[in-house]
């Protein structure tokens, strides 16, 4: 922590969120802003102070923050994750990237002196479900996110299966495990990588999750989270939990309104949990 009480903050990536969270530091007592980056950096001209502009991101170190966020693409963690941690606590937006194995392992090893930071996004139940994961008691889960098709930001074979949703009906995008879905809507399920991460014991591999893109839903992105517990669950017997989030979003975005507040929530509480791995 640096010598002033309030909290150096870097903010890595200045779209719809990076806007949203450099306002809100900006208005609070407790965070100070001490760069921003953006790929382009002539976006933020006019906008941020230039003293607070980071033109190079691996000069990150001389502005000494406290806390980096990242709130660009995965990419970024891929390139500077482990380096962050050197210098910082890192709050990771795009927790897809730790769908990668290798990723994944190198950051919990990188996070040995600093925290890495998960915010819980759009993810409700977020605690709840890690306390079964810890007791061994959380038997499956299953995430579904329904959005319209252009909020969708896809690779591969989805992009074009997304392409050809036409009418009003709902297609379902993809069904099965959260680590092949990352690489291919690394910026729409980052609530299905951190409900992987949160259930540690099912991971990337264990927990299910369906995508699907939905023409209907012209203001809003849906969550469900089912989670299932000790009994039978073939039988309809075992503990059993179904939670739906209707989030107001604009259509065409990939942040629903409600995940702005709960984005700067998680970057208050993204401190004094030392080194390790924390969902915030
Ligand atoms: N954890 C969550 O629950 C959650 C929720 C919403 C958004 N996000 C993630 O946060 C990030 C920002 O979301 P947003 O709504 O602000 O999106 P946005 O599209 O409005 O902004 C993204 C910004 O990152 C930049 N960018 C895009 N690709 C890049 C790359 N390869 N390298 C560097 N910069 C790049 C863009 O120029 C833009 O400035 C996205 O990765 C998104 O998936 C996470």
């Amino acid at each position: 922590m640096n010598t002033s009480d309030r909290r150096r903050i870097g903010v890595v990536g200045y779209g719809e969120l990076g806007q949203y969270l450099v306002k809100a530091i900006q208005e609070s007592e407790n965070l100070e802003l001490c760069f921003v980056w953006n790929r382009t950096s002539s976006v933020l001209n006019g906008k941020i102070d230039e003293t607070l502009i980071l033109k190079d991101l691996s000069d990150f170190p001389e502005l000494n923050p406290d806390l980096i966020v990242e709130v660009a693409h995965p990419s970024i963690t891929h390139q500077y994750g482990t380096e962050f941690l050197k210098h910082a606590d890192f709050m990771m937006g795009s927790p897809t990237a730790l769908a990668d194995k290798e990723l994944e392992s190198k950051l919990r090893t990188a996070a040995t002196s600093r925290g890495l930071y998960l915010p819980s996004g759009a993810f409700w139940g977020g605690e709840d479900v890690r306390k079964m994961a810890d007791l061994g008691t959380l038997k499956a889960l299953c995430v579904t996110m329904k959005k319209h098709p252009s909020s969708l930001r896809l690779n591969g074979d989805l992009r074009a299966r997304n392409e050809a949703v036409v009418g009003d009906n709902a297609v379902e995008l993809y069904n099965g495990p959260v680590r092949q879905l990352c690489p291919l809507a690394p910026n729409n399920v980052n609530t299905m990588a951190l409900a992987a991460l949160a259930a540690h014991n099912l991971g990337f591999d264990g927990v299910q999750c369906k995508l699907v893109a939905d023409p209907k839903l012209t203001d809003w992105h849906i969550v469900e989270v089912e989670v299932w517990g000790p009994g039978d669950i073939s039988a309809g017997t075992a503990f059993h939990c179904h939670t739906i989030r209707r989030n107001p979003a604009q259509i065409g975005k990939v942040t629903g309104s409600a995940t702005y507040s709960s984005f700067f929530s998680s970057m208050n509480r993204a401190c004094g949990k030392g080194h390790g791995v924390h969902l915030c």
